[in-house]
């Protein structure tokens, strides 16, 4: 009889999770990544379970810890970032009852958005459950390229350069409005308000996403204004992530996202890097952009969202939490 419990220490059987993780890893980003994991995963995830704001849930077989699900609480929003289930209880639909009781633990701490946004082991159907339990799919994809590749290799002929302290404000701006101008409802909390895209650029900064060099970030300014920025972090030990790409609406169309992304890849050459990833909604027109610079698709990747009624156009339920 498999229980549920919350989990504020490593499990006893860390290890196995750690390998499972680390062969995701390793066919996403290669050799280097998951042994990098390796090396630092006790210490990343001992620190995120301690953390004030993490809620995590464990699927315990006696001793055991079958599943794992670990959810960061931000400003009244839930951010389920760490989904797994060990191999040898997939299948099983033991999942069904670890997410039930994890969103049933986010709705007591009264949030107004869910999102669960992970790569998961192959062998795991979180869908059925999250969908039955109000969240929407979105899907999305992981993309990679070759920063050898000649589609990356470009002359930047517009002013970019590296974000400075003072860029702050106004690069938040450029965010929070390049998405407004979007069809599709924001999925991120930091493209939704002011407050939150500066919270995400202090966090960026500070290596809450992967570590970051001077360079990563780079911007457009056009007089005193930003008209676009591109921002990315390191994702693995030979590869640069593009976290957030954005150009202010009345500038888009004119070469900006691309001469951006030039600069970043540059950047990131010269950090050493071979690659270079992101993750975009598959109807985002963002698609065409990367494809055109080389990016393909290395894993498929369904986010999950569910909003409070009146908190984001279009993608809330109106019945609330069910
Ligand atoms: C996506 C975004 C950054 C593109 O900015 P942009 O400066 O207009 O893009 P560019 O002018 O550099 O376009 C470069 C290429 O991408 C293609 N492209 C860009 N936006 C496109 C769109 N909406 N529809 C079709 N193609 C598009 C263009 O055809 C262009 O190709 P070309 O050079 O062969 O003509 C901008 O629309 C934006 O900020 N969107 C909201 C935020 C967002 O979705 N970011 C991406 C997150 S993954």
């Amino acid at each position: 009889m498999l229980r549920v419990r919350s989990l504020s220490t490593l499990p006893g059987n860390f290890d196995a999770f750690q390998e499972e993780v680390a062969a995701i890893l390793e066919r996403l980003y290669g050799a280097k990544s998951a042994g990098e994991y390796r090396q630092n995963a006790r210490r990343a995830m001992a620190a995120n379970l301690a953390h004030p704001q993490v809620r995590a849930l464990a699927l315990l077989d006696g001793k055991t810890t079958a599943g794992i699900t670990i959810a960061m609480l931000r400003e009244g929003f839930a951010e389920i970032f760490f989904v797994h289930l060990l191999k040898a209880y997939q299948g099983r639909g033991f999942e069904t009852r670890l997410l039930r009781d994890t969103l049933a633990m986010l709705h007591a701490e009264n949030v107004r958005g869910i999102l669960c946004e992970c790569v998961i082991p192959e062998g795991m159907d979180i869908g059925t459950t999250l969908i039955t339990g109000g969240l929407h799919p979105v899907p999305r994809q992981l993309m990679v390229a070759d920063l050898d590749a000649a589609p990356m290799h470009a002359p930047v002929l517009l002013p970019v350069r590296p974000l400075a302290p003072t860029d702050s404000g106004s690069v938040a701006h450029c965010i929070v409005e390049a998405y407004r101008a979007q069809d599709a409802p924001p999925l991120h909390l930091e493209v939704q308000s002011l407050p939150n895209a500066l919270d995400f650029l202090g966090r960026l900064q500070q290596g809450a996403y992967g570590p970051v060099k001077p360079g990563f970030q780079q911007v457009l300014y056009s007089g005193d204004r930003c008209a676009g920025a591109v921002l990315g972090c390191e994702v693995a030990p030979d590869t640069g992530f593009v976290l957030q790409l954005v150009v202010a609406p009345e500038f888009q169309g004119r070469g900006y996202a691309k001469a951006l992304l030039h600069a970043l890849a540059t950047v990131y050459r010269e950090a050493g890097y071979r690659r270079m990833a992101l993750g975009v909604t598959c109807d985002n027109p963002a698609l065409r952009l990367y494809e055109k610079l080389g990016f393909r698709v290395i894993q498929p990747v369904t986010a999950y969202v569910w909003w409070q009624a009146g908190m984001n156009r279009g993608l809330a339920s109106a019945a609330g939490p069910p």
